[in-house]
């Protein structure tokens, strides 16, 4: 499998928004290190819940303001959307490598509840906020991808079996394994990770 895109892209903060938006994101990334440790499946599995929350939300927020304003979108809302499925898409091929014990699918609800809400007003407050924080959780998301590929490569963790849901969506091959199919999502989330740190500088340019 190719790496499609640059992996060590840290985009420097230049706003107070900026600031605050890494702060959130370094702290959040303290609590999952705590919680999850090594178990690089089990944190798949539930932070991929928390990953496909922005973009849905985002869509539908930017699809609102296109039917209000009578604007055209320039093509933001499908980007969106179609980045909130393709989250959902890792969530339900990791479903398949770590299944969540009770403590954890009780924190996927609450979490859902908290992101939810708090994404939900971040965005009508500050868009270029909010996107500036997916671009730096999603910076996290490749450095937990690279280490939860370099157990695999270094024989820590099994290249295990992959589900066939995950060869049909990124079109795998049949002897495709557990690393490959990281090498891919890894790449999904590089293109988060520009994407939304473009959306925030287009949206501090207007
Ligand atoms: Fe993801
Ligand atoms: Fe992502």
């Amino acid at each position: 499998m190719t790496q499609l895109y640059p992996l060590k892209v840290h985009r420097k903060p230049k706003t107070i928004q900026d600031r605050i938006a890494l702060c959130i994101v370094k702290f959040m990334r303290l609590f999952a290190d705590a919680f999850f440790k090594k178990r690089y499946g089990h944190r798949a599995v539930v932070l991929e819940t928390v990953a496909a929350i922005p973009g849905m939300i985002a869509g539908m927020l930017r699809h609102l303001r296109s039917l209000r304003k009578i604007e055209d979108d320039h093509g933001w809302i499908k980007e969106l959307l179609d980045e909130a499925e393709n989250e959902r898409m890792h969530l339900m091929t990791f479903i398949h490598i770590a299944q969540p014990s009770t403590l954890e699918r009780l924190l996927i609800i609450a979490a859902q509840g908290i992101f939810y809400t708090l994404y939900l007003i971040l965005y009508i407050c500050s868009a270029r906020t909010a996107h500036r924080l997916v671009g730096y959780l999603e910076e996290e998301a490749v450095v937990s991808y690279t280490q939860y590929l370099k157990e695999v490569e270094e024989g820590r963790m099994a290249n295990c079996e992959i589900p066939q849901i995950a060869r049909g969506y990124w079109n795998l091959s049949p002897t495709a394994r557990l690393k490959d199919l990281i090498v891919v999502i890894r790449n999904d989330e590089c293109k988060h990770r520009d994407v939304n740190h473009q959306f925030s500088d287009m949206l501090t340019i207007e």
